[in-house]
């Protein structure tokens, strides 16, 4: 079989990697995809590293499994514990992951404000650190873990008077404290609460997510490697679930729910 026909694969720990998905079907409509959620086991963001290292491997083989050209693991928390030993093991295929969108959100200005939400385990691990020590001198960057905040997003919460008392709760008094010029999106999930966040934010605060840059270094990855499709018809997308009854959800999420 051409690779070319392969499908790419991409791994969330639950429905948020839709949000990296959204961006690579829009960018390259002809490839095949194949989508995998891990909700049965969400919340990764507030495991310990070694689960969510196991968990990820596991999953990541059994997509292998299937034949794949590329692996893209869509989802901050499992890029942050898995992604070394991933590129270990799958050599053959590029395997691209996701962490804060933070170079554009630090270089948008003379030394921004940038508040960056992630889960808890992606701010405390080495990679943001190390994130962190790349930008530190050209902007005030500060954490804020959301404990709790993917979990709105897997019940199809996207604007419900709960999901947006949370957020007002969480950032009123980060805004307040730092007056940041941008948030930084480090979750996948959370761009689907977008729209809520500008609200609270207001209009003068920039938003940035990593999965247009995502999808971008997917397109350039399947070149170099002489992967890409070499179809002009539309591609089609197959979802699956550790737990079944997502994938309406994800379906949903794909084709309506804005990110924007
Ligand atoms: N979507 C995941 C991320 O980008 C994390 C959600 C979780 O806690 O499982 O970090």
């Amino acid at each position: 079989m051409d690779r070319r026909d392969l499908p790419i694969a991409f791994f969330d720990s639950g429905v948020g990697g839709i949000s990296v998905l959204k961006e690579a079907v829009a960018l390259m409509p002809a490839e095949q995809y194949l989508y995998f959620g891990d909700s049965a086991n969400a919340p990764y963001g507030t495991r310990k590293i070694e689960e969510i290292r196991a968990l990820t491997l596991e999953h990541a083989a059994h997509l292998y499994a299937q034949g794949i050209k590329a692996l893209v693991i869509a989802c901050n928390t499992a890029t942050s514990a898995a992604i070394r030993p991933l590129r270990e093991i799958y050599t053959d295929i590029p395997v691209i992951g996701i962490e804060p969108a933070l170079k554009p959100a630090a270089l948008m200005a003379q030394h921004p404000s940038v508040i960056v939400m992630a889960t808890p385990l992606t701010v405390a691990g080495d990679k943001f650190r190390d994130l962190l020590g790349k930008y530190s001198d050209r902007a005030d960057v500060i954490p804020l873990a959301c404990p709790g905040l993917m979990e709105y997003v897997e019940q199809g919460c996207l604007d419900t008077p709960q999901v947006r008392q949370y957020l007002q709760d969480l950032l009123t008094p980060a805004l307040t404290e730092h007056h940041p010029d941008a948030i930084v999106l480090g979750c996948t999930h959370y761009p689907f609460v977008r729209p809520l966040i500008r609200q609270i934010a207001g209009p003068s605060v920039r938003i940035f997510d990593g999965g247009a840059g995502t999808a971008r270094e997917l397109q350039r990855r399947l070149r170099e490697s002489g992967f890409l499709s070499a179809h002009t018809t539309p591609g089609s997308v197959q979802i699956k679930d550790s737990l079944p009854e997502k994938t309406a959800l994800c379906r949903m999420l794909l084709e309506t729910a804005s990110i924007s």
